[in-house]
């Protein structure tokens, strides 16, 4: 029995030298130490012995059990400083690496022109107001003087969600909204989406912006939105920047205007950018037709009023010489980083 039990020490031991973690090393604790362990077993035998003996292999058992414990307990204070060792190997930081840099977001040219665009118009004293997208044909149309036969329609056309409601085709249907909600006088501009079913190519988009403009009160006249787009034009494109209206046509306005800027590529002697116009359209304006008033129930033998609607695309465009609108919408870093 002496030498089963030496035998036994000999053996934990030796396994223990080739243990490389606390779980193998639970395993052969058990296997020699515990209640059905090896040990255990040859205590059991200890009643066949002679009581001479006993005492002796009991005292010898008791230490091999204790000298056992003990190397189990300081092979699990190696494994565990091995381990902690390794961890700090692997999770040194090395503050001698270069960071990483985090890329920082900015405003989109649409959105840092646009807060442009509103700070000037703020300055005026003018409302920024919204606008609803999904639209009834009255505000986007009819109330407009756009009758459903009317032949200016069809420049606009547009997704329909039923006969009634369609996307608006522009933001002069938030001049509509705001004459019925609030009296003169009125100073707002409206900035939104607009939607029209128009194919994509470098100036055309089926979803793009535009800037309303409405003023309305007593007194108000075509000097008026001439001085207001001239002080608008100058702080956008600078002091140089002169404009020109041109007559023209919409439902309304009355009388109508288009309205260009001196050309920023040549000054005004004719480039391929104006095509030798010496001027670039930008936006249109007018005055608000008595019968858009009356609509809105304002009385336009009192109060009168002017209107501009532009598009935010182009004066981005013009602003920055982009010639192609499809960039504005793709989210190009390589673009979007130039601005
Ligand atoms: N809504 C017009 C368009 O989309 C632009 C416009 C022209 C707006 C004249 C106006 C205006 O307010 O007075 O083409």
């Amino acid at each position: 029995m002496k030498e089963q039990l030496e035998n036994i020490e000999l053996r934990a031991r030796q396994e223990l030298e080739k243990i490389q973690d606390s779980a193998e090393l639970e395993i052969l604790r058990v296997r020699y130490l515990g209640k059905k362990g090896e040990l255990t077993a040859i205590l059991k035998q200890m009643a066949t012995l002679s009581a001479e003996q006993r005492p002796v292999i009991g005292q010898l058992a008791n230490r091999i059990r204790a000298d056992i414990e003990e190397a189990i307990s300081a092979r699990m204070a190696q494994l565990k400083a091995a381990l902690s060792e390794k961890r700090l190997k692997e999770e040194r930081i090395d503050v001698t690496l270069p960071g990483k840099k985090r890329e920082i977001g900015k405003l989109h040219p649409l959105n840092s022109v646009l807060n442009e665009i509103k700070e000037i118009f703020l300055g005026m004293g003018f409302d920024v107001v919204d606008g609803p997208e999904v639209e009834y044909d009255y505000y986007n149309f009819e109330a407009l003087n756009l009758p459903p036969d009317h032949p200016a329609r069809d420049t606009q056309d547009t997704f329909y969600v039923s006969d009634k409601i369609l996307l608006r085709t522009q933001t002069s249907s938030v001049q509509i909204h705001v004459m019925e909600n609030q009296k003169p006088p009125i100073r707002i501009i409206s900035p939104g989406r607009v939607y029209r079913s128009d194919a994509v190519d470098a100036t055309h988009s089926p979803i793009f912006h535009q800037i309303e403009g409405l003023v309305v009160d007593k007194g108000i006249t075509m000097a008026d939105l001439v001085g207001t787009l001239d002080l608008l034009m100058k702080r956008l494109y600078g002091d140089d920047c002169k404009i020109r209206l041109r007559p023209h046509h919409f439902p309304f306005t009355e009388p109508s205007a288009e309205v260009d800027v001196l050309c920023f590529n040549c000054g005004g002697k004719g480039c391929s950018m104006c095509k030798n116009e010496g001027y670039v359209e930008l936006l249109g304006a007018g005055m608000v037709h008595p019968k858009v008033l009356a609509n809105c129930g304002i009385d336009p033998d009192v109060y009168s009023g002017f209107a501009f609607g532009m598009g935010l695309e182009r004066i981005v465009m013009r602003k920055y010489g982009i010639n192609d609108m499809r960039l504005l919408y793709e989210n190009d870093l390589r673009f979007l980083n130039q601005f």
